[in-house]
């Protein structure tokens, strides 16, 4: 589809490198107040400027909102849209309990595509334009996925979930089915549009040996498709997955003794981790998606992200819904405030922001296309008010320097804050 060439009048904020973990002078930020964001025919960003452009583009303005980098979730449930705030559960028994059931009827593919289509304008809904998600164990269901993303020229990380063992019935694939329809979903999807593939063992306890070896034989053959999967997220499931593999040195070394340990892999969580898979996880360049909402609410720990920045390994920000109990990103990134607090550790407004935007662009290895507002990248952005209600338009209004008004925009803003959200140069959301 080709775009309307359009230029939107707005405060520009985006970082041109990594700001630190507490640095609130960072030179990294890049603030450009009352600037022009353009547009061209593809969908891509073709130009930003203080002065106004020509007639040929058609003009917004949108003077005194802030406008971004649509955000990145690199890790979030498609299905699980139907079990966000469930009741009373740690990991174990919230899958067993909740989950399970509800992406058992995935199965049906009208559901499934009706689920897709929902979860996909909520990302929009909530200033998210480009997510690494998971859908379910059922090919039509991640098709469906696929569809609904391409309808929406998002960009979108995905792949057929992977469960051969510790699944009811109506979950569990088998390896050579598995690989099958897995060979099929990449020839057909992967590097369609905006679509990348990705091998998704949902876990070392749902998946045998032989399919996660499977898993590294197509990852191995395949040069940029992703892996995502869960890590040492749960005490009682690090138990669990150190009894299934008794011979392994560690949960993480499950995953890189079957080679799914490269640098387009996210693992989800990463809180019971040791120095040596810190070092591990830096050496292969994977990245851990932190979910701070899902962690507090589901009790899983306090991630530690000090010890992930001294071992030099990729950290970005997901929502886990429906672990996490929201898909903005603004609660997201208020509630990895909030972990890092108890942890000890003082996050500044950049080292959040960052990692929902440049952070999660980089370790994904796709910095020339998200994550920034820079000429070549696609036109995905959102506009956002600085406030809204009468206590952050009060706190906004007292603030007295940028990294503030930011921080509070970040604790007291949420989706309610969304102006619209832009993805390949169209407008995709727009509040009424
Ligand atoms: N570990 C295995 N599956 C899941 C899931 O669906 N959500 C979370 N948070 N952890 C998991
Ligand atoms: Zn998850």
């Amino acid at each position: 589809m080709t775009s309307v060439k359009t230029a939107v009048r707005a405060d520009l904020l985006d970082f041109t490198a990594d700001p630190g973990l507490a640095d609130l002078n960072s030179p990294a930020v890049r603030f450009r107040p009352d600037h022009w964001l353009l547009t061209d025919e593809r969908g891509r960003i073709a130009a930003v400027q203080p002065h106004e452009p020509g007639d040929d583009f058609l003009k917004l303005d949108r003077r005194g909102q802030l406008l971004l980098p649509g955000f990145i979730d690199t890790h979030v449930h498609c299905p699980q849209i139907d079990v966000i705030a469930s009741w009373g559960a740690q990991l174990l028994d919230w899958l067993e309990t909740y989950t399970f059931p509800a992406e058992a009827r995935h199965a049906e593919p009208e559901y499934a595509a009706a689920g897709a289509k929902l979860f996909l304008d909520a990302l929009l809904s909530h200033g998210t334009t480009s997510a690494v998600v998971f859908p379910t164990v059922h090919r039509s269901a991640t098709e469906a996925l696929f569809d609904a993303s391409t309808q929406r020229g998002m960009r979108i990380i995905a792949g057929k979930v992977l469960m051969d063992r510790h699944a009811p019935d109506n979950l569990r694939d088998d390896v050579d089915g598995s690989e099958m329809e897995c060979r099929a979903l990449i020839k057909d999807w992967h590097g369609r549009g905006r679509i990348a593939y990705a091998l998704t063992p949902r876990f070392a306890a749902t998946s045998s040996d032989a399919q996660l070896a499977m898993a590294g034989r197509l990852l191995a053959e395949h040069p940029g498709v992703y892996m995502q999967t869960h890590v040492a997220e749960n005490p009682a499931e690090v138990r669990w997955i150190a009894e299934l593999f008794p011979s392994s040195r560690s949960y993480l070394d499950v995953y890189a003794s079957h080679g799914l340990l490269t640098e387009r892999s996210v693992l989800a969580h990463g809180i019971w981790l040791d120095d040596l898979d810190r070092a591990l996880l830096h050496d292969s360049g994977a990245q851990i998606a932190h979910c701070p909402s899902s962690n507090l609410f589901l009790g899983s720990g306090l991630f530690g992200w000090r010890e992930a920045r001294e071992a030099g390994f990729n950290v970005s920000l997901g929502s886990d819904v429906g672990g996490g109990t929201s898909l903005s990103m603004h609660r997201t990134m208020a509630d990895g405030y909030k972990v890092q607090a108890l942890a000890g550790t003082k996050l500044s407004a950049w080292a959040l922001l960052h990692a929902a935007t440049r952070a999660a662009a980089v370790a994904l290895r796709l910095p020339h296309e998200i994550g920034f507002l820079e000429p070549g990248c696609a036109a995905d952005f959102c506009v956002w008010d600085w406030a809204v209600g009468s206590v952050a338009e009060r706190r906004h209004s007292v603030a007295r320097e940028l990294h503030e008004k930011v921080f509070a925009w970040i604790t007291l803003g949420d989706e309610r804050n969304l102006v619209e959200s832009w993805v390949g140069g169209l407008r995709r959301y727009q509040r009424i």
